[in-house]
């Protein structure tokens, strides 16, 4: 790599505009309607420098990208013990929208699995008001965002009307006390959560306000704490991208995390956050052009943390 960065990430760009494979997320309708040929990447350092190329200010759903950071809210607002007690660490090579639970304790394995996620949504703010609970959400991911952020209202409607089987994985947490308040509730908030919409540029700052030990590398709020960061990169690592986490681990080498609706994000300790766009999906559910540019940056830019 040896031209200016912004020219290197267009150039990046091109090398794989022209991968049409893999499809758009349609379990969810509304993500079904999406421009397919969407495709943006940002590169947004630790000391506030911002890269962007592509379609990076294109709004879409944060999806399953909302889990680390409220993974970070949960961590931060309980400590790293009673986050642990009720959901795993262990990758668990399986499908985001597999149970999995550990057997013997019942704990779903991680918090980037939907039944991690969904348990995880309840252990930030009050139990007693799930209202409140959303709201703090929206807020911390905001923080994150270093602006205000809203829920996609059309999109959130459009998945409460097939989240079967959000609704089973809640029913199974909620007949072993791993959620105790109503699973119809919790999948609603936890719904609400992964559509929030987001821009690239967004996407690539909360990775970088991660990377920079949680925080902002803009508006320099301390969103969560340093050892909050590290776990939360740690998870990112062993289990972001699910049952592709340990050829991602071994083949681009930092922590990442993708969602359906085709953002993917990686976070580099005390370097930078980077954020990809692109919707059509490969058979993990990870955007295929998003994974591919990942690759590519890492190759260019020795970013292959071992
Ligand atoms: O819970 C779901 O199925 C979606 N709201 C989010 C899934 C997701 O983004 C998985 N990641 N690739």
């Amino acid at each position: 790599m040896d031209t200016p960065i912004p020219d290197y990430l267009v150039e990046v760009l091109d090398a794989v505009a022209a991968d049409a494979s893999g499809a758009v997320a349609d379990y969810i309708p509304e993500l079904a309607q999406v421009d397919p040929d969407q495709l943006g990447v940002v590169l947004a350092t630790v000391d506030g420098a911002v890269y962007e190329a592509g379609d990076c200010a294109a709004g879409f759903t944060i999806q399953s990208i909302s889990k680390p950071f409220v993974y970070a809210l949960a961590l931060q607002q309980r400590g790293l013990e009673a986050v642990l007690d009720q959901v795993d660490v262990e990758p668990s090579g399986e499908a985001f929208n597999e149970l999995s639970l550990e057997k013997g304790s019942g704990r779903p394995l991680n918090p980037m699995i939907n039944a991690g996620a969904i348990v995880v949504h309840t252990m930030v703010g009050d139990a007693q008001d799930p209202q409140g609970r959303c709201e703090q959400v929206l807020a911390g991911l905001s923080a994150f965002a270093g602006r205000p952020l809203a829920v996609d209202e059309a999109a959130y409607a459009s998945e409460s009307e097939t989240a079967f089987r959000n609704y089973a994985i809640a029913n199974m947490l909620r007949s072993r006390d791993s959620i105790v308040e109503d699973p119809e509730d919790v999948v609603a908030a936890y719904t609400r959560q992964c559509s929030v919409r987001v821009t690239t540029r967004d996407l690539a700052l909360m990775a970088a306000t991660l990377a920079n030990g949680g925080v902002h590398p803009l508006s320099e709020e301390r969103v969560v704490e340093e050892w909050v960061a590290r776990q939360v990169m740690s998870v990112m690592a062993t289990c972001g991208m699910y049952d592709s986490a340990g050829d991602w681990i071994s083949t681009v080498g930092f922590p990442a995390k993708s969602g359906v609706s085709g953002g993917i994000i990686g976070a580099l300790p005390g370097q930078l956050g980077i954020a990809a766009f692109s919707p059509r999906l490969d058979p993990h559910g990870s955007s295929v052009r998003g994974v591919e540019v990942c690759r590519r940056l890492s190759a260019d830019m020795g970013l292959h943390m071992m």
